[in-house]
């Protein structure tokens, strides 16, 4: 029946009746625009032949054990299908805009103890694909596609090591051009992607705020992760898009500091990057708070404001046409300037300290990068590049290469500030060092570090924070309220 044929209609409760949805438009379909996708994909290569051929992620066992491991699928097979399985493959024909998934067959002996896997039928409602078969099908097909067109056009593989694993003699294939077309590809989001971006942001918002109301029972690190986790799967987030770092006082200065397993005792404050992913969609969120009611010296809180102040400006700035690279430049500008008054870089100009490479010391990572399937998404060419190059620090690196912010990217924006003791010991042996007060910074050194994290999606005006978790006056209203 039709909405609107509802008020003509009367049940009495001993009727039986029958209900049938008609779904009216195809755009109510929710299922991942796998099919837009392999299209995309194909403009991006340049081709109107050829076949892109896929293997997603196989079921494996740890080494030496007959434990599976956690599966997590290939993210270029999950943008060209939608599919979250193991063992699957796909094609793509390019010339006749066929896609076709193969599902594997599993044992009766499987089927019991792993429950049953996705069908043939299954997989035809359920993606946006247009035909499935079992993978006995794959040779049988590629066969037939080779000998009608394999002559004029490759078979286009992501590496040599995910050929087809069938014998097929005298295939030609193309191991170079599908990886740079599907990093293309996957650089500017589309709606659905946006939407499960923005589901993984909300979980994650609602995981930092839970921390900021329990953070005052919290004796370590430890129950900060679990916090996070429990928030997570109990909303459907089972997985992360990372690992969590959950660093309290000298441990925030550890970039990927994932042990989380020390006392809060006695620290300051603590650093929490971590978020949830959504349907193999990433968000990533960082959040540094104090331990306490409030700041717990000025000193953390003078820190916390240049992060701060980094990260609004560059936010600010956010919009299609924007070189990413100079916000990066803005963000050390802050920090200099923001260090300069705290007597902590001295004896140079912002650009010549810029230039020596010594506000690296202090924030070695770039300023950020692309999430989507991955938390650091791939792009046709990287946005930006971290300061810090094989350990040495790299004297300033020219914007005009690198490109420019596009509509539909989704980015983040996570300066920071960091009092690292390797960096810092590393630095003393640098001609930067002349630009180094150390005595002044050895005052910081018990602060760790302070990273503030969101993810923006770039529009042609200017963007939307997708990021819900609160930070700032907001989050310190919240530890207050919640502390006492
Ligand atoms: N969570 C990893 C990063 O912020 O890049
Ligand atoms: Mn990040
Ligand atoms: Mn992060």
């Amino acid at each position: 029946m039709r909405a609107s044929d509802r008020s003509e209609i009367v049940i009495s409760p001993d009727d039986t009746c029958d209900i049938r949805i008609t779904v009216l438009a195809e755009s109510e379909c929710d299922k991942y625009p796998a099919k837009q996708h392999a299209r995309r994909v194909a403009a991006k290569l340049g081709a109107s032949d050829g076949l892109i051929y896929l293997a997603g992620k196989p079921t494996r066992n740890w080494g030496d054990s007959d434990q599976q491991r956690p599966f997590r699928q290939r993210r270029y097979f999950y943008y060209l299908s939608g599919v979250d399985e193991a063992d699957c493959h796909l094609t793509y024909d390019i010339r006749n805009d066929i896609l076709t998934l193969y599902v594997p067959i599993i044992s009766l002996r499987e089927a019991i103890y792993m429950g049953p896997t996705l069908s043939v039928d299954e997989a035809q409602q359920r993606y946006d694909i247009d035909c499935a078969y079992h993978y006995d099908a794959l040779k049988r097909d590629m066969a037939d596609w080779i000998d009608r067109y394999n002559k004029d056009a490759p078979v286009y593989i992501l590496h040599g090591t995910q050929a087809p694993d069938i014998p097929l003699e005298n295939i030609r294939l193309d191991e170079r051009s599908l990886l740079p077309a599907m990093d293309a590809a996957r650089e500017i989001k589309d709606g659905y992607e946006i939407r499960m971006i923005r589901e993984a942001n909300k979980i994650s918002g609602l995981a930092h705020r839970r921390i900021l109301e329990n953070i005052h029972r919290m004796s370590n690190e430890g129950e900060i992760e679990g916090l996070f986790l429990d928030i997570c799967v109990s909303h459907g987030a089972k997985n992360q898009a990372y690992g969590t770092i959950a660093g309290s006082g000298p441990n925030a200065a550890v970039l990927h500091y994932v042990k989380n397993n020390e006392p809060l005792r006695g620290r300051q404050l603590v650093c929490i990057d971590a978020g949830a992913e959504w349907n193999c969609y990433a968000s990533d969120v960082t959040r540094t708070i104090p331990l306490g009611q409030d700041w717990p010296s000025e000193h953390a809180k003078d820190i916390y404001a240049i992060v701060e102040e980094m990260q609004e400006e560059c936010i600010k700035r956010v919009k299609q046409g924007v070189r990413y690279r100079e916000l990066n430049e803005l963000a050390h500008v802050i920090a200099i300037r923001g260090l300069q008054k705290l007597g902590i870089l001295n004896d140079g100009t912002v650009d010549e300290i810029r230039q020596s490479g010594a506000s690296a010391v202090f924030f070695p990572h770039g300023l950020g990068h692309h999430v989507g399937l991955e938390v650091h998404d791939v792009s046709a060419q990287p946005i930006t590049a971290s300061d810090l190059a094989g350990g040495r620090y790299r004297e300033f690196v020219p914007t005009m290469s690198t490109p420019l912010l596009q509509e539909g990217m989704v980015i983040t924006i996570e300066p920071g500030i960091y009092f690292n003791k390797l960096a810092l010991e590393n630095a003393r042996t640098l001609s930067l060092s002349k630009y180094i007060n150390f005595d002044r910074v050895n005052q910081y050194l018990p602060i760790g570090g302070v990273r503030i994290e969101d993810d923006l999606l770039v529009t042609r005006t200017g963007y939307e924070n997708l990021t819900t978790a609160p930070k700032g006056k907001e989050m310190l209203e919240i530890i207050r309220r919640c502390g006492n």
